[in-house]
């Protein structure tokens, strides 16, 4: 099965959004990836609500938001009615994750919930049968452009068992530092979500790099 391919519009150009979403629209890009940054949770601040209606003007793909913010549970309606079809909450940030897990799902959302690199992927055991996918950070969030963790593959094995052992069908989306070295082994290892923002959007020809992701083998 060829991977899920979500391009993280993080590294594109905001000045020329439109057209950074139309080359995504024409790509093999299955989703677009969306990073919500509130400068609490992590370092940096990055779009917000407006943002993201605006993406979805003119997307013709899902859009998978990624919320990187202290109580994702107060936005996660708001983010459904901007346009979102996948949210994900970071557990870290989530003393209640079944309850959100529970809300993004009845409000008719995918539910995700993303991993910092230090949390261990056993903390997923009792809700892994409630959700549609596992966001494991392959970076510390924040930022784009950096260097991908290489004990990422690890976790991404133990996470796939886990989800046989449930009978589960969960996606193992891989987020941060992904590229066409990496890709492979990542999707050997379990995983079938790739996000990628500085590899597609520094590439001088992003559908190329996109549509290499795509048909890895
Ligand atoms: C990091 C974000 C990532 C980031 C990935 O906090 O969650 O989605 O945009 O960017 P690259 O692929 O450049 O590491
Ligand atoms: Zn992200």
């Amino acid at each position: 099965m060829n991977p899920v391919i979500a391009p993280s519009i993080l590294a594109s150009d905001f000045a020329n959004l439109e057209s950074e979403i139309k080359m995504i629209n024409q790509s093999q890009a299955d989703w677009i990836h969306v990073d919500i940054m509130d400068g609490v949770f992590v370092p940096n601040i990055s779009m917000g609500l407006p943002v993201v209606q605006a993406v979805k003007r003119h997307a013709k793909k899902p859009l998978d938001v990624h919320l990187m913010i202290v109580q994702p549970e107060r936005y996660v309606e708001a983010f459904k009615e901007a346009g979102a079809e996948i949210i994900s909450v970071h557990i870290e940030a989530s003393p209640h994750l079944h309850r959100t897990v529970q809300l993004v799902k009845s409000i008719g959302c995918k539910a995700g919930v993303a991993l910092n690199p230090h949390t261990p992927v056993s903390q997923l055991e009792d809700i892994i049968g409630d959700i549609d996918l596992v966001c494991m950070m392959s970076v510390n969030p924040g930022f784009g452009g950096q260097k991908f963790i290489e004990r990422t593959y690890d976790k991404v094995k133990k996470l796939r068992a886990m989800i046989d052992r449930a009978g589960a069908k969960v996606h193992i989306e891989i987020d941060g530092g992904v590229n066409l070295q990496n890709a492979k082994p990542l999707l050997d290892a379990g995983a079938d979500v790739l996000v990628a923002g500085n590899f597609v959007f520094s590439a001088s020809d992003p559908v190329d790099v996109i549509q290499k992701l795509k048909n890895i083998k």
